[in-house]
């Protein structure tokens, strides 16, 4: 054995050299498994007992990329691109051993060598336009050598992962290795090529395979990707560079991509993206958890009520593999239930998005029932009624009765209190919110809202805690886009100018869509409560539409109007008129409103509450706002988050702005949160506190 870096050696078994990358938990690309590739790449080529060299890395993947950590700031990936190709060179035939994910700079790693074998369980993908980025490393060069011009595009531009076995049909894995030890596999590969005198080949040297219309190829990947992924700047960079692939040699072609790579990273996407990343991974990790807490077993989860919530919640849960038990309050409703859920295990069906079987059995975990008893062995139960505080008081109280010591309770409330509900109950500690966002089968957000006792252990089973984020930051959002109207914009600019910001929908949109006399209904409680800001104009245009039947898309009129049958929103001049005699009584000058000042107006308040949700520790970072806000309100990923794009602007530059609104709107909601004053004054971002 030799050793050649910290995380990079070589061993020689009969005759064939083997590079052995060891650097857990992913093999990232850092600089010493780069260095330490290239010389061991070079002393084994210089050995003359050594016929053949394999690339195999330890532990359960192979290289899954470069380091993400460093992408942003560290050098170009200029250096991998040279060493793949000096790999390349190589006069011995070189193999890549391929298991678990080879991906990025990983699978560019592999394109650099003659052949490559893989387990039949690996998953293979240049996944860097989710970062922002294209591949760098040759990879826009190679792979249209290796498996043409249509493929290529598909899985640069898309960045999607592809399995073993398609991965052989598209010729960019030469050999399916059988299930077991793969250096083995890999070294009994090496051995079958020296035996048929396989030639070496270099992809660099391959021509790209022609394809009839190429310039159509291109267009329609631009077209697509356009729509798929709205805004981002990474797969058109991407399409760009497989075409140079077409139109210039190799060593054009390569700084063609280098080009392409960093106009990519010096864009503020892709340092938003490449937070997310790690936003969402960081997200999952709880302090003031002890070390030694035990997670709880779940294996039966009841869920109460089946409503639009209950019906994707429980569906959730049947996909994830459990057993559910739905209870509703009575046959009818049941019926109904069970019913919709079956509808839209069909629809999946029908649209290919789920195998028959898979939802034959998804659907075979969940029995329905009109008796909480039978919640009686359940390991975790979710309740979501309606948002009644005396309703839920008294089912926690019934739970409490009916469920086996060490059940976990939870609530799917909105904004209720979980304390009060937990106080229903002889166990606050094994009381916990369970926030979905609807349809909750489909949106990957779950907010954990810890209660005041609930116990480190209920929360480990969870793992991953947010707190209340959401629809605390969601206020003052829909506050503005209010205001706005009452001052002169119309929902639909107002609407349109945060879709092109990026927001997956506008505010207006989104409101007529979830139902205005929901938000209605909250409101009404706060105000009951004296929890509503002194303020006539807060949610006074809602209120109106809402008392003139106008509940939004189900009532078939809202914001907006919707001919029959069609989810079309159509401006509405009665809405107008609406909003300006509300602004007459308000006395609310209307004037003209530039798009700029309505994403400023929207997109601060955002910030200025999430400061405060960080003050008050109610989330434990930034990220976790930012994954709050990408994953379940339709901020854009490529600003990252309302925290990330605050750090993009500058905090001086925000401070500034709400001290302004401060001066010309009213301190009532602008002034700005001593979190952001802290940090301007310390010369800090909201990202050093991640
Ligand atoms: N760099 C640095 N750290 C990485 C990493 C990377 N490329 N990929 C994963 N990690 C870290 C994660 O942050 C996590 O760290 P933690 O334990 O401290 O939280 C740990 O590895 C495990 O990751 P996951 O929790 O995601 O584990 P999974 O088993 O669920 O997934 C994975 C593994 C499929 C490899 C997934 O992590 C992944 O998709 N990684 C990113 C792959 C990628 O995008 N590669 C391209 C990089 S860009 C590039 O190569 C540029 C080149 O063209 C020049
Ligand atoms: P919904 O009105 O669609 O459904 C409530 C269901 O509960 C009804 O089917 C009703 O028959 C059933 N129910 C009422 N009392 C019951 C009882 N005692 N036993 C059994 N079933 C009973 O309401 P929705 O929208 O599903 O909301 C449920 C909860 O989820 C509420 O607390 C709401 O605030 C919360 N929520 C709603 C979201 C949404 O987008 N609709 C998002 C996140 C949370």
């Amino acid at each position: 054995m030799t050793i050649h870096s910290d995380t990079v050696h070589t061993e020689i078994h009969d005759g064939i050299g083997v590079i052995v990358i060891n650097n857990p938990p992913v093999n990232a690309i850092s600089p010493s498994v780069r260095e330490g590739i290239a010389a061991a790449a070079q002393e084994l080529a210089k050995n003359l007992t050594v016929r053949a060299i394999v690339l195999h890395c330890a532990g359960s993947t192979f290289m899954a990329g470069a380091d993400i950590r460093k992408l942003a700031g560290g050098p170009p990936p200029r250096p991998t691109t040279e060493i793949i190709l000096s790999m390349e060179r190589t006069p011995k035939l070189l193999v890549a051993a391929l298991h678990g994910t080879a991906l990025g700079g990983g699978l560019e790693i592999a394109l650099g060598c003659h052949y490559r074998c893989a387990a039949p369980s690996t998953r293979l993908g240049l996944p860097e336009v989710n970062l922002g980025v294209i591949p760098g490393a040759g990879g826009t060069q190679r792979l249209p050598r290796l498996i043409g011009i249509a493929s290529a595009l598909d899985m640069i531009g898309s960045g999607k992962q592809i399995g073993a076995k398609e991965a052989l049909s598209l010729g960019l894995v030469d050999r399916l290795l059988a299930d077991g030890d793969v250096l083995q596999g890999a070294l009994a590969y090496a051995r079958e090529l020296i035996a048929a005198n396989t030639a070496i080949r270099r992809v660099s040297e391959l021509p790209v395979p022609p394809l009839a219309d190429a310039e159509a190829a291109f267009a329609a990947a631009r077209k697509t990707f356009a729509r798929s992924r709205r805004g981002e700047l990474a797969p058109q960079k991407a399409v760009d560079a497989v075409h140079a692939a077409v139109t210039q040699s190799f060593a054009e072609g390569i700084l063609t991509e280098a080009r392409l790579f960093a106009e990519c990273r010096a864009a503020p996407q892709s340092r938003a993206l490449q937070h997310l990343f790690m936003a969402e991974r960081q997200v999952g990790k709880l302090t003031g958890v002890p070390a030694d807490a035990r997670p709880r077993q779940i294996r039966e989860v009841g869920v109460l009520g089946g409503g639009t919530m209950g019906r994707g919640i429980a569906m959730a849960f049947c996909n994830a593999g459990l057993s559910v038990t739905l209870v509703e309050n009575d046959a009818p409703s049941l019926q109904r239930a069970l019913g919709s859920i079956d509808e839209i295990y069909a629809a999946s069906v029908t649209k290919g998005r789920l195998a028959a079987a898979e939802r034959d059995a998804c659907r075979a975990r969940l029995r329905g029932s009109i008796e909480m008893q039978d919640f009686e062995s359940a390991d975790l139960v979710v309740e979501a009624v309606f948002e009644d505080m005396a309703l839920k008081r008294r089912i926690f109280a019934d739970l409490d009765r009916i469920c086996r010591p060490g059940a976990i309770l939870s609530t799917n409330t909105s904004a209720l209190d979980i304390d009060q509900i937990a106080a229903a109950t002889s166990r606050p500690q094994d009381v916990l919110g369970l926030h979905f966002f609807s349809p909750a089968h489909v949106m990957k957000l779950l907010e954990i809202v810890r209660g005041k006792q609930t116990s480190a252990e209920v929360m480990v089973v969870a793992g991953n805690c947010d707190g209340f984020i959401g629809n605390r930051m969601l206020i003052g959002y829909r506050r503005e886009s209010e205001y706005l109207l009452l001052e002169g914009a119309s929902p639909e600019q107002v609407d349109r100018a945060l879709v092109e910001f990026g927001m997956s929908m506008g505010p207006h949109t989104m409101g007529d869509m979830a139902g205005l006399d929901v938000s209605a209904a909250g409101r009404r409680r706060r105000r009951a409560e004296g929890r509503l800001p002194p303020d006539e104009r807060f949610g006074a245009i809602p209120d109106r539409l809402v008392e003139s039947g106008r509940y939004g898309q189900k009532t078939g009129a809202g914001y907006y109007r919707y001919e029959k049958g069609s989810h079309q929103a159509l401006p509405d001049a009665e809405v107008a008129s609406l909003v300006q005699s509300l602004a007459q009584r308000f006395g609310v000058a209307q004037r003209e409103i530039s798009n700029d000042e309505i994403i400023a107006r929207c997109i601060y308040p955002l910030i200025n509450e999430g400061a405060r949700i960080l003050s008050e520790g109610m989330a434990q970072r930034p990220g976790d706002i930012d994954v709050v806000w990408t994953s379940g309100y339709g901020f854009p990923r490529t600003r990252g988050g309302p925290m990330q794009y605050a750090d993009e602007i500058g905090l001086p530059v925000v401070l500034e702005t709400l001290r302004r609104f401060e001066r010309e709107l009213g301190p009532l909601y602008w002034q700005p949160a001593p979190l952001i004053v802290q940090l301007v004054a310390e010369g800090k971002s909201f990202r050093s506190l991640n």
